[in-house]
């Protein structure tokens, strides 16, 4: 059995020297040490304290992101005395030119802000639909959906609402220049940037679809080829793009020459955009949602996205199991247990949650102690519970299209971003001369009742789309207290995998005594209520445990790994330890 073991090891470590050599050198000398979590003896073979599992330190701030230029800006900015909002606007404006499938200007996303003073903060930046958008509006003459329409044409662009997003949370708690914040981004989008294998794989993985739109292949191809490795790509329409706002601010993106040239382009190409969609877009703090899990306070995404609500639902059914952290890492009854307060919290998610500023979400019932223990009083000890018997609505697994990253500045303010094009490089459209392309965010609404989604997502009328609307989300951007300052940062991408990727971080650093290296790299499942099926990455269930399982009558499907999460955790004694998942290998974790 040993034997076997050694070899999740030897792939992890040959993964390892690109981030860590780059999170080791200059200008981000963040070290390497020994992991400190509990060595965790795992059925799995995976996570077990080695070199390759320590994560990167720093002693004062750090910066985790899916992409390693992108993380050395927010570095630099911190270095030079920014913030952590500060930084969280440089790193999304560079991922947006340093990993432009998921990194963007043309979607939107959430950030979830904790102060040093103990505030704790959220910005809802999620795309609206268009005034002229109709609950049918993807129908065709007989019932169908139209799938090019709602997820490859101008018709699937929702209202994009990074830049608003990114500007409003560096006004109201940067301390440095738009300009100043810009300036990383601009310049790799000048300059251009050195293509990774990991960028390398992304670009080549949507070549067929980005070639379809010329104005789109223009930007993300050279000499006829998606960008390979070693080669550079420098993007002079964005950085164009990025200057004009770093000099004139949102309006030039809602009220102006952006605005103009993405309505003119879908006027052309039979979209509904108008300028008023534009000017109309507003970004909103919102409360997050916040619950208590082992003495540990969870700080997450209220709605339009499910993530925050479905994160402590699953907590507060685990919780009330005081015997769950005493299991072994992916034994039989940990597995038994994490699967049905998934199974639970996932039928509800699907059928009750939409944007707040149109639906009432019932969230003080969802996350009440007496509905999570309603929950595990309908879990037998010693067998699944069929999804039949559960209520909700079905969703399934998603790519990793979105991106993740987390800050935490020296001053202890702490903040958790994750944003989206949707689907790898969104629609595939750019307007001709933004040098950007656009999201295809309206796929995330429920096009017709009983149908899903491009990930198979069916959801219900509390998701319809409407004029103005966002659609439901399952980003997680997540931060974790214990005694009221950051403990951890969590996030990912994934789609309706986000939570359950989230979830099995913080568990497997609070009850697993896992490093954040070593919860990271663990392998995941997934359970979403229907289908009625657990996700497994590959290894793991040992045979023994999986065939276990499956007497109780659950049954497996084995899916490449999934999920990219970017994540932090403050020691005891203050040093911060940075994980950038390898599922995503371009990104790193580096700090000061
Ligand atoms: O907001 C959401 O939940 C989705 N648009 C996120 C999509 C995503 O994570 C892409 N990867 N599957």
């Amino acid at each position: 059995m040993r034997r076997f073991r050694i070899l999740p090891f030897l792939f992890a470590s040959l993964l390892v020297p690109a981030s860590l050599s780059l999170a080791a050198s200059p200008p981000a000398p963040a070290t390497v040490e020994p992991a400190i979590g509990a060595v965790v003896g795992t059925d799995a073979g995976a996570a077990v304290a080695t070199a390759a599992s320590a994560p990167v330190t720093a002693r004062h701030a750090m910066v985790v992101t899916a992409q390693h230029l992108a993380t050395d800006a927010g570095v630099e900015i911190l270095r030079a005395g920014g913030n952590a909002v500060d930084a969280a606007v440089a790193v999304g404006y560079a991922l947006a030119v340093v990993q432009p499938c998921c990194g963007n200007i043309g979607g939107g996303g959430f950030m979830t802000i904790h102060l040093a003073n103990g505030k704790n903060l959220f910005l809802n930046f999620r795309e609206r639909a268009p005034f002229a958008a109709a609950a049918d509006m993807y129908l065709k003459d007989n019932g169908k959906v139209n799938r090019h329409s709602n997820l490859r044409s101008f018709k699937a662009v929702g209202v994009p609402g990074t830049v608003m997003g990114l500007n409003t949370a560096l006004e109201r708690f940067g301390t440095m220049s738009r300009a100043a914040v810009m300036q990383p981004a601009i310049r790799l989008a000048e300059e251009g940037y050195v293509i990774r294998p990991g960028d390398a794989r992304i670009f080549a993985a949507v070549a067929d679809r980005l070639k379809r739109h010329p104005v789109a292949w223009k930007l993300f191809s050279i000499d006829g080829h998606t960008p390979r490795a070693g080669e550079r790509l420098r993007q002079p329409q964005l950085a164009e793009t990025l200057k004009l706002i770093a000099r004139e601010g949102s309006k030039v993106f809602y009220e102006g020459p952006i605005a103009k040239a993405i309505v003119k382009a879908s006027e052309a190409k039979g979209g509904i955009f108008t300028m008023k969609d534009f000017e109309r877009y507003t970004v909103e703090w919102l409360k997050p949602i916040t619950c208590t899990y082992r003495g540990y306070t969870i700080v997450s995404a209220p709605p339009p996205s499910s993530g925050g609500v479905t994160l402590c639902e699953m907590l507060n059914i685990l919780s009330g199991w005081t015997k769950y952290p005493g299991y072994g890492f992916h034994s039989v009854l940990a597995v038994h247990d994490m699967v049905e307060a998934m199974r639970f919290a996932y039928a509800d998610r699907n059928t009750k949650l939409g944007d707040p500023n149109f639906v009432d979400n019932p969230i003080d019932k969802l996350l009440s102690a007496r509905h999570a223990a309603a929950i595990r009083a309908r879990i037998p000890a010693d067998r699944a519970v069929p999804s039949s018997e559960v209520h909700g609505g079905q969703v399934a697994p998603e790519g990793r299209h979105t991106t993740h990253y987390s800050i935490v500045d020296a001053a202890g303010n702490a903040v958790a971003v994750t944003y989206t094009l949707n689907s790898w490089f969104g629609t595939g459209i750019a307007a001709p001369g933004t040098g950007f392309v656009l999201n295809n965010e309206m796929d995330d609404f429920t096009s017709k009742p009983g149908v899903p989604n491009q990930y198979g997502l069916v959801q219900g009328k509390e998701n319809a789309i409407a004029p103005g609307k966002r659609p439901l989300s399952s980003m997680t951007p997540t931060i974790v207290l214990r005694d009221g300052k950051p403990f951890m940062l969590t996030g990912s991408p994934g789609g309706s995998t986000i939570i359950t990727t989230v979830l099995q971080t913080i568990v497997n650093v609070i009850d697993r005594g896992m490093n954040v290296r070593e919860a990271v790299d663990a392998p995941r499942i997934h359970q979403q209520w229907l289908p009625d099926v657990v996700y497994l990455e590959p290894d793991a269930l040992t045979p023994e445990t999986r065939a276990a399982l499956e007497e109780m009558g659950y049954r497996f499907r084995t899916r490449h790994g999934w999920g990219a999460a970017e994540a932090i955790v403050v020691r005891p004694d203050g040093v911060l330890a940075g994980a950038s998942d390898r599922r995503r290998s371009a990104g790193s974790a580096a700090g000061y």
